[in-house]
Protein backbone atom coordinates (compact mmCIF):
# COMPACT_ATOMS: atom_id res chain seq x y z
CA UNK A 1 0.00 0.00 0.00
CA UNK A 2 1.34 3.77 -1.08
CA UNK A 3 0.66 4.79 2.30
CA UNK A 4 3.11 2.88 4.05
CA UNK A 5 5.34 4.24 2.35
CA UNK A 6 4.91 7.57 4.37
CA UNK A 7 6.11 9.03 7.56
CA UNK A 8 2.71 9.12 9.85
CA UNK A 9 2.51 11.07 13.28
CA UNK A 10 1.26 8.16 16.05
CA UNK A 11 2.04 9.88 19.60
CA UNK A 12 3.21 12.68 21.25
CA UNK A 13 7.29 12.21 21.96
CA UNK A 14 6.54 12.45 26.20
CA UNK A 15 4.41 9.77 25.84
CA UNK A 16 6.83 7.44 25.00
CA UNK A 17 9.30 6.32 27.82
CA UNK A 18 11.02 3.22 28.49
CA UNK A 19 7.47 1.40 29.10
CA UNK A 20 6.23 -0.45 25.74
CA UNK A 21 3.50 1.65 24.46
CA UNK A 22 1.00 0.67 22.22
CA UNK A 23 0.19 2.71 19.20
CA UNK A 24 -2.09 2.20 15.89
CA UNK A 25 -1.83 3.07 12.40
CA UNK A 26 -3.28 2.42 9.19
CA UNK A 27 -4.69 -0.51 10.60
CA UNK A 28 -1.60 -2.44 12.22
CA UNK A 29 -1.13 -2.76 16.16
CA UNK A 30 2.53 -0.97 16.95
CA UNK A 31 4.61 -1.45 19.68
CA UNK A 32 7.48 1.49 20.64
CA UNK A 33 9.49 2.15 23.14
CA UNK A 34 13.44 3.23 23.95
CA UNK A 35 16.48 1.61 23.80
CA UNK A 36 19.32 1.59 26.55
CA UNK A 37 20.29 4.96 24.94
CA UNK A 38 16.87 6.54 24.58
CA UNK A 39 16.52 6.50 21.19
CA UNK A 40 13.22 5.19 19.98
CA UNK A 41 12.42 1.69 18.58
CA UNK A 42 9.30 0.15 17.10
CA UNK A 43 8.12 -3.04 15.57
CA UNK A 44 4.39 -4.54 14.84
CA UNK A 45 2.90 -5.30 18.42
CA UNK A 46 2.74 -9.57 17.52
CA UNK A 47 5.52 -11.58 19.10
CA UNK A 48 7.03 -13.74 16.34
CA UNK A 49 6.90 -17.01 18.73
CA UNK A 50 3.24 -17.39 19.84
CA UNK A 51 1.66 -14.08 18.26
CA UNK A 52 1.38 -12.39 22.10
CA UNK A 53 1.26 -8.52 22.33
CA UNK A 54 4.77 -7.29 22.41
CA UNK A 55 3.28 -4.13 24.07
CA UNK A 56 2.00 -5.97 27.62
CA UNK A 57 5.46 -6.73 28.09
CA UNK A 58 8.43 -4.81 29.74
CA UNK A 59 12.19 -3.14 28.84
CA UNK A 60 14.99 -4.65 29.94
CA UNK A 61 18.23 -3.20 29.39
CA UNK A 62 16.80 -1.70 26.55
CA UNK A 63 15.44 -5.00 24.89
CA UNK A 64 11.97 -5.18 24.64
CA UNK A 65 10.78 -8.77 26.32
CA UNK A 66 7.57 -10.84 25.48
CA UNK A 67 5.13 -11.25 28.20
CA UNK A 68 4.44 -14.75 27.33
CA UNK A 69 7.89 -16.72 27.57
CA UNK A 70 10.22 -13.74 28.08
CA UNK A 71 11.60 -13.64 24.04
CA UNK A 72 13.64 -10.49 24.31
CA UNK A 73 14.55 -8.61 21.39
CA UNK A 74 16.87 -5.67 19.96
CA UNK A 75 15.59 -2.64 19.04
CA UNK A 76 16.59 -3.51 15.31
CA UNK A 77 14.95 -6.65 15.93
CA UNK A 78 16.90 -9.38 16.35
CA UNK A 79 15.67 -12.00 19.15
CA UNK A 80 18.62 -12.34 21.49
CA UNK A 81 17.71 -14.53 24.45
CA UNK A 82 15.01 -17.46 24.80
CA UNK A 83 15.19 -17.93 28.13
CA UNK A 84 13.61 -21.83 27.85
CA UNK A 85 16.70 -22.43 26.28
CA UNK A 86 19.80 -20.10 28.48
CA UNK A 87 22.53 -21.26 25.11
CA UNK A 88 20.55 -20.69 22.40
CA UNK A 89 21.87 -18.77 19.99
CA UNK A 90 18.33 -17.43 17.88
CA UNK A 91 18.45 -17.88 14.52
CA UNK A 92 19.14 -14.24 12.29
CA UNK A 93 15.39 -14.84 11.07
CA UNK A 94 14.16 -15.18 14.58
CA UNK A 95 12.79 -10.79 14.54
CA UNK A 96 10.78 -8.61 15.24
CA UNK A 97 8.79 -6.99 12.18
CA UNK A 98 10.10 -3.65 12.97
CA UNK A 99 9.41 -0.21 11.35
CA UNK A 100 10.89 2.92 11.25
CA UNK A 101 10.95 5.37 13.88
CA UNK A 102 11.41 9.26 14.04
CA UNK A 103 11.42 11.74 16.34
CA UNK A 104 9.93 15.67 14.82
CA UNK A 105 7.61 18.40 15.47
CA UNK A 106 7.04 16.95 19.29
CA UNK A 107 5.67 13.47 17.68
CA UNK A 108 7.06 9.93 16.94
CA UNK A 109 6.25 9.30 13.01
CA UNK A 110 6.50 5.91 11.67
CA UNK A 111 6.88 4.80 8.69
CA UNK A 112 5.33 0.78 8.36
CA UNK A 113 8.07 0.34 5.09
CA UNK A 114 11.29 1.33 7.35
CA UNK A 115 13.60 4.10 6.55
CA UNK A 116 13.53 6.19 3.38
CA UNK A 117 11.94 9.38 2.38
CA UNK A 118 11.29 12.89 3.93
CA UNK A 119 8.78 13.48 6.92
CA UNK A 120 6.14 16.09 6.50
CA UNK A 121 8.51 20.10 6.54
CA UNK A 122 7.12 22.15 9.08
CA UNK A 123 9.28 25.34 7.91
CA UNK A 124 8.19 27.19 11.54
CA UNK A 125 10.47 24.94 13.26
CA UNK A 126 13.54 25.85 13.12
CA UNK A 127 12.05 29.57 13.69
CA UNK A 128 13.74 30.88 17.62
CA UNK A 129 10.75 34.04 16.90
CA UNK A 130 8.51 31.52 17.20
CA UNK A 131 6.64 29.35 20.33
CA UNK A 132 5.98 25.86 19.58
CA UNK A 133 3.59 23.56 20.93
CA UNK A 134 1.58 20.21 20.89
CA UNK A 135 -2.40 20.04 21.28
CA UNK A 136 -4.01 17.05 20.81
CA UNK A 137 -4.61 14.03 20.66
CA UNK A 138 -8.22 14.39 19.46
CA UNK A 139 -9.72 11.08 18.57
CA UNK A 140 -11.91 11.76 15.80
CA UNK A 141 -14.70 9.24 14.39
CA UNK A 142 -13.76 10.82 10.54
CA UNK A 143 -11.01 9.68 7.74
CA UNK A 144 -8.18 11.43 7.54
CA UNK A 145 -8.71 13.02 4.32
CA UNK A 146 -11.77 14.62 5.77
CA UNK A 147 -9.80 16.28 8.24
CA UNK A 148 -7.37 17.75 5.99
CA UNK A 149 -9.85 19.16 3.48
CA UNK A 150 -11.94 20.87 6.78
CA UNK A 151 -8.38 22.33 7.92
CA UNK A 152 -7.91 23.55 4.05
CA UNK A 153 -11.36 24.77 3.75
CA UNK A 154 -12.05 28.44 4.62
CA UNK A 155 -15.91 28.70 3.39
CA UNK A 156 -16.93 27.11 6.72
CA UNK A 157 -15.25 29.92 8.82
CA UNK A 158 -18.93 31.90 8.52
CA UNK A 159 -20.62 28.91 10.26
CA UNK A 160 -19.11 26.53 11.92
CA UNK A 161 -16.88 29.22 13.75
CA UNK A 162 -19.19 32.06 13.70
CA UNK A 163 -17.74 35.14 16.02
CA UNK A 164 -14.38 32.99 15.91
CA UNK A 165 -12.78 32.69 12.64
CA UNK A 166 -15.66 33.92 10.66
CA UNK A 167 -18.53 36.26 10.77
CA UNK A 168 -21.83 35.26 8.57
CA UNK A 169 -21.91 38.73 6.91
CA UNK A 170 -18.27 38.48 6.19
CA UNK A 171 -19.09 34.86 4.10
CA UNK A 172 -17.64 35.79 0.65
CA UNK A 173 -14.42 33.99 -0.07
CA UNK A 174 -12.17 35.89 -2.45
CA UNK A 175 -10.46 34.11 -5.10
CA UNK A 176 -6.93 32.79 -4.78
CA UNK A 177 -3.91 30.68 -6.39
CA UNK A 178 -3.77 27.60 -6.21
CA UNK A 179 -0.99 25.20 -7.32
CA UNK A 180 0.36 21.87 -7.20
CA UNK A 181 3.58 20.80 -5.65
CA UNK A 182 6.02 17.70 -5.25
CA UNK A 183 4.41 17.10 -1.51
CA UNK A 184 0.50 18.39 -2.06
CA UNK A 185 -0.77 21.50 -2.46
CA UNK A 186 -0.67 25.17 -1.90
CA UNK A 187 -2.59 28.31 -1.69
CA UNK A 188 -1.56 31.39 -0.75
CA UNK A 189 -3.25 34.82 -1.09
CA UNK A 190 -6.11 33.58 0.85
CA UNK A 191 -8.39 35.75 2.94
CA UNK A 192 -10.62 35.90 6.08
CA UNK A 193 -12.27 38.27 8.23
CA UNK A 194 -12.16 37.46 11.57
CA UNK A 195 -13.59 38.39 14.90
CA UNK A 196 -11.11 36.52 16.79
CA UNK A 197 -8.50 34.93 14.75
CA UNK A 198 -6.24 34.56 17.83
CA UNK A 199 -6.48 33.99 21.82
CA UNK A 200 -4.98 37.75 21.69
CA UNK A 201 -7.23 39.58 18.63
CA UNK A 202 -8.73 42.56 19.99
CA UNK A 203 -11.08 42.81 17.43
CA UNK A 204 -11.82 41.60 14.01
CA UNK A 205 -9.31 41.82 11.19
CA UNK A 206 -8.94 41.02 7.79
CA UNK A 207 -6.35 37.67 8.02
CA UNK A 208 -3.76 36.55 5.56
CA UNK A 209 -3.19 32.74 5.45
CA UNK A 210 -1.47 30.41 2.99
CA UNK A 211 -1.84 26.33 3.17
CA UNK A 212 0.04 23.99 2.22
CA UNK A 213 -0.36 20.49 1.56
CA UNK A 214 3.03 18.57 3.12
CA UNK A 215 2.28 15.12 3.02
CA UNK A 216 -1.34 13.06 2.06
CA UNK A 217 -2.64 13.21 6.03
CA UNK A 218 -0.92 16.44 7.31
CA UNK A 219 -1.42 20.30 6.34
CA UNK A 220 0.23 23.70 7.52
CA UNK A 221 -1.82 26.66 7.45
CA UNK A 222 0.77 30.18 8.23
CA UNK A 223 -0.72 33.56 8.70
CA UNK A 224 0.56 37.00 9.88
CA UNK A 225 0.73 38.23 13.49
CA UNK A 226 -2.33 40.45 14.25
CA UNK A 227 0.29 43.04 15.14
CA UNK A 228 2.10 44.30 12.05
CA UNK A 229 4.88 45.71 14.64
CA UNK A 230 6.13 42.42 15.35
CA UNK A 231 8.23 41.82 12.46
CA UNK A 232 8.16 40.26 8.47
CA UNK A 233 6.95 36.64 9.66
CA UNK A 234 3.78 34.41 9.83
CA UNK A 235 2.82 32.24 12.76
CA UNK A 236 2.21 28.87 11.84
CA UNK A 237 -0.44 25.72 12.29
CA UNK A 238 0.44 22.19 11.85
CA UNK A 239 -1.96 19.68 11.23
CA UNK A 240 -0.52 15.91 11.61
CA UNK A 241 -3.13 12.93 11.62
CA UNK A 242 -2.39 9.58 12.47
CA UNK A 243 -4.75 7.02 10.14
CA UNK A 244 -6.01 4.67 12.97
CA UNK A 245 -8.20 3.31 10.64
CA UNK A 246 -10.07 4.02 7.06
CA UNK A 247 -12.43 5.69 9.35
CA UNK A 248 -11.07 6.68 12.16
CA UNK A 249 -8.44 9.06 13.44
CA UNK A 250 -6.30 10.93 15.98
CA UNK A 251 -5.03 14.31 15.41
CA UNK A 252 -2.27 16.91 16.42
CA UNK A 253 -1.96 20.30 16.15
CA UNK A 254 1.53 21.86 16.09
CA UNK A 255 1.13 25.37 16.55
CA UNK A 256 4.34 28.53 16.14
CA UNK A 257 2.95 31.19 17.66
CA UNK A 258 4.53 34.57 18.62
CA UNK A 259 2.85 35.10 22.00
CA UNK A 260 5.39 34.26 24.50
CA UNK A 261 2.74 35.47 27.47
CA UNK A 262 -0.14 33.02 27.16
CA UNK A 263 0.26 29.67 29.03
CA UNK A 264 0.21 26.46 27.69
CA UNK A 265 -2.99 26.06 28.55
CA UNK A 266 -4.37 29.15 27.69
CA UNK A 267 -3.18 28.67 23.83
CA UNK A 268 -4.72 24.95 23.88
CA UNK A 269 -7.66 26.20 24.99
CA UNK A 270 -8.19 28.33 22.05
CA UNK A 271 -7.18 25.57 19.39
CA UNK A 272 -9.24 23.30 21.60
CA UNK A 273 -12.43 25.82 20.97
CA UNK A 274 -12.04 25.86 17.58
CA UNK A 275 -11.38 22.29 16.98
CA UNK A 276 -14.32 21.22 18.80
CA UNK A 277 -16.54 23.33 16.81
CA UNK A 278 -14.95 21.65 13.86
CA UNK A 279 -15.23 17.76 15.16
CA UNK A 280 -19.52 17.07 15.14
CA UNK A 281 -19.57 18.54 11.59
CA UNK A 282 -16.52 16.38 10.77
CA UNK A 283 -18.30 13.06 12.11
CA UNK A 284 -21.54 13.96 10.53
CA UNK A 285 -20.11 13.93 7.05
CA UNK A 286 -20.93 10.59 4.88
CA UNK A 287 -19.57 9.23 3.08
CA UNK A 288 -16.80 9.03 6.04
CA UNK A 289 -14.31 8.44 3.07
CA UNK A 290 -13.44 11.37 0.68
CA UNK A 291 -14.57 10.40 -2.56
CA UNK A 292 -12.34 11.15 -5.37
CA UNK A 293 -14.18 11.21 -8.04
CA UNK A 294 -15.49 14.81 -8.85
CA UNK A 295 -19.08 13.61 -9.50
CA UNK A 296 -19.38 11.88 -6.59
CA UNK A 297 -20.00 15.70 -4.35
CA UNK A 298 -20.72 18.95 -5.98
CA UNK A 299 -18.64 21.66 -5.75
CA UNK A 300 -17.96 25.78 -6.85
CA UNK A 301 -14.57 27.41 -7.72
CA UNK A 302 -14.75 28.57 -4.05
CA UNK A 303 -13.92 24.47 -3.27
CA UNK A 304 -10.75 24.82 -6.13
CA UNK A 305 -8.26 24.00 -2.43
CA UNK A 306 -10.04 20.94 -1.08
CA UNK A 307 -10.78 20.06 -5.22
CA UNK A 308 -6.45 20.08 -5.95
CA UNK A 309 -5.90 17.97 -2.19
CA UNK A 310 -8.77 15.18 -4.11
CA UNK A 311 -6.47 15.17 -7.04
CA UNK A 312 -2.99 15.15 -5.27
CA UNK A 313 -4.23 11.88 -3.42
CA UNK A 314 -5.96 10.67 -7.00
CA UNK A 315 -2.67 10.75 -8.47
CA UNK A 316 -0.27 9.73 -5.25
CA UNK A 317 -1.71 6.58 -5.39
CA UNK A 318 -3.44 7.21 -1.60
CA UNK A 319 -6.14 4.56 -0.99
CA UNK A 320 -6.41 4.51 2.70
CA UNK A 321 -9.76 6.77 3.78
CA UNK A 322 -11.28 7.67 0.60
CA UNK A 323 -13.11 6.40 -2.30
CA UNK A 324 -11.08 6.53 -5.25
FE1 LIG B 1 6.46 -14.16 22.74
FE2 LIG B 1 6.38 -16.72 23.26
S1 LIG B 1 4.85 -15.50 22.40
S2 LIG B 1 7.97 -15.33 23.72
FE1 LIG C 1 -12.76 24.62 11.08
Amino acid sequence: MNEWTHWLPVALVEAVDSAPQAVKLLEQDLVLWRDAQGCLAGAHDRCPHRGARLSLGRVCNGQLECPYHGWRFDAAGPCRHVPALPDFVPAAGQRLRTVGVREAHGLVWVRLDGEGAELPAFAAEGDVRLRKLNCGPYDVAASAPRIVENFLDMTHFAFVHGGWLGDRDHAAQADHPVQHTPTGVMATGCQAWQPQSNRLSSGGALVDYTYEVTGPFSAVLTKRPDDPGLGDYREAIGLFICPLTAETSRVWFRLAVADFESSDEALRAFQHTIFTQDQPVLESQTPKRLPLDPRAEQHTTADRVSLAYRRFLRESGISFGVIA
